[in-house]
C-alpha cells in the first residue's frame, strides 16, 4: 500500500520552527503513544540540540500500559525526560513541573550563578499532526491556571502563555513533518490517525491492521467481534466483521468497506482496547 503526503507547508513549518527554537530552553515532544517511533520525527534532535528534552507519551490511555512503561524506559535511556500523559484528561500532569525542573536543572543553576533569580524557562510544544499538541497546549494552560487561581498570562505580543512563575509556553506548536519515506512508518501514522481518511483505501488500510493486530495481540478481533476462530487472512476477517455486525451491501453481500470503517474506529477509540502498534526492539 503506498502512502504519499508530502505537503508543501512543511518547509515554511520547519523554517518558522528554526526560529521559534532559539527562543526557549526547552523542547516538549509530543508523540503518540500508540507508535511513539513513527509518530516522531528524528530531525527535531538536530533542530534541537542544545536544548532541554522532554518526550510526552500522550494518548497513553488509548496504548498498552506495558509498552507505555517500556517506551518511557528506551527514550530515558537515550537521554530524554520522559512522562506518559493524557492530553484529553490531564492524566500525568502533575509529573509535569518537577520533570520541566529537572530537565532544565543546568539552565536554572546557571542563572542563579549569574544573579538571575525568577527567570521562567522558556517552552514550545512539538510534534506531528493529531499528537494531540493543541489538545495538550489548551488543557495543560487550563489546569494551570485553575491551580494558581489565575488566567494564563500573556506577554509579549500573544506569543507566551505563563503557566506558573517557572513556566511559559509558546502558545503555537512546532510542527513537524511525518517520516513517510518508510511504508511501515506511513501505514502505522494512516492507523492512529495522522494521515487523512479520505486519501486511504479504508478496506486495505483495514487488512493492514488486521495483519499486524494477529502478530501483536492475536485474541483482540476475536473478543471484539466474537469470530469462532481468529482470522488470519485479513479478507476474510473483514468479511467476519460485516457478517457478525450486520453490514450489508445492496443485494445482500457483506460491506467489506462499512466493516474496515468500524473496525479501524474501534482500534482508533479504544474499543479494541488499548494497543500499541510498536515495541522498542
Ligand atoms: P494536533 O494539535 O497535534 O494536531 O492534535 P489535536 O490536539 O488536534 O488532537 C488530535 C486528536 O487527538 C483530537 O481528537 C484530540 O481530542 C485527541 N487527543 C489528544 N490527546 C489525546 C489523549 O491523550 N488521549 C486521547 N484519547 N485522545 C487525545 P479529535 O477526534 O480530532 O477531536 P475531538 O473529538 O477531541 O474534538
Amino acid at each position: 500500500m503506498q502512502i504519499q503526503w508530502y505537503p508543501g507547508h512543511m518547509t515554511k513549518a520547519k523554517r518558522a520552527m528554526q526560529e521559534d527554537i532559539k527562543l526557549i530552553d526547552l523542547v516538549i515532544e509530543l508523540v503518540d503513544a500508540r507508535a511513539p517511533l513513527s509518530s516522531r520525527n528524528p530531525d527535531i534532535d538536530e533542530l534541537g540540540r542544545q536544548k532541554a528534552r522532554l518526550i510526552l507519551l500522550n494518548k497513553a490511555d488509548l496504548a498498552d500500559e506495558n509498552c507505555n512503561r517500556q517506551w518511557s524506559q528506551r527514550f530515558q535511556e537515550q537521554g530524554y525526560h520522559v512522562l506518559k500523559v493524557n492530553a484529553r484528561s490531564g492524566a500525568g500532569f502533575k509529573a509535569i513541573n518537577d520533570t520541566v525542573a529537572q530537565a532544565c536543572k543546568e539552565k536554572i543553576e546557571r542563572d542563579r550563578r549569574r544573579g538571575i533569580l525568577n527567570r521562567p524557562v522558556r517552552a514550545m510544544v512539538v510534534g506531528i499532526p493529531n499528537v494531540g499538541k493543541s489538545t495538550f497546549i489548551n488543557s495543560f494552560a487550563k489546569k494551570a491556571a485553575a491551580k494558581t487561581g489565575n488566567k494564563p498570562g500573556v506577554t509579549r505580543g500573544n506569543q507566551w502563555i505563563r503557566l506558573n512563575k517557572n513556566l511559559e509556553l509558546l502558545d503555537t506548536p512546532g510542527i513537524l513533518w511525518p517520516k513517510f519515506e518508510d511504508q511501515e512508518i506511513g501505514l502505522k501514522l494512516a492507523l492512529i490517525g495522522s494521515v487523512k481518511d479520505d486519501i486511504l483505501n479504508m478496506e486495505e488500510l483495514a487488512a493492514e491492521l488486521v495483519k499486524l493486530l494477529h502478530g501483536l495481540y492475536p485474541h483482540v478481533l476475536e473478543e471484539r467481534y466474537g469470530f469462532s476462530a481468529p482470522e488470519e487472512e485479513p479478507w476474510k476477517a473483514l468479511e467476519e466483521i460485516a457478517k457478525v455486525r450486520k453490514c450489508l451491501a445492496k443485494g445482500g453481500a457483506y460491506d467489506t468497506e462499512k466493516a474496515a470503517a468500524m473496525l479501524l474506529d474501534d482500534f482508533r477509540s479504544g474499543k479494541l482496547g488499548r494497543i500499541t502498534l510498536e515495541v522498542p526492539e
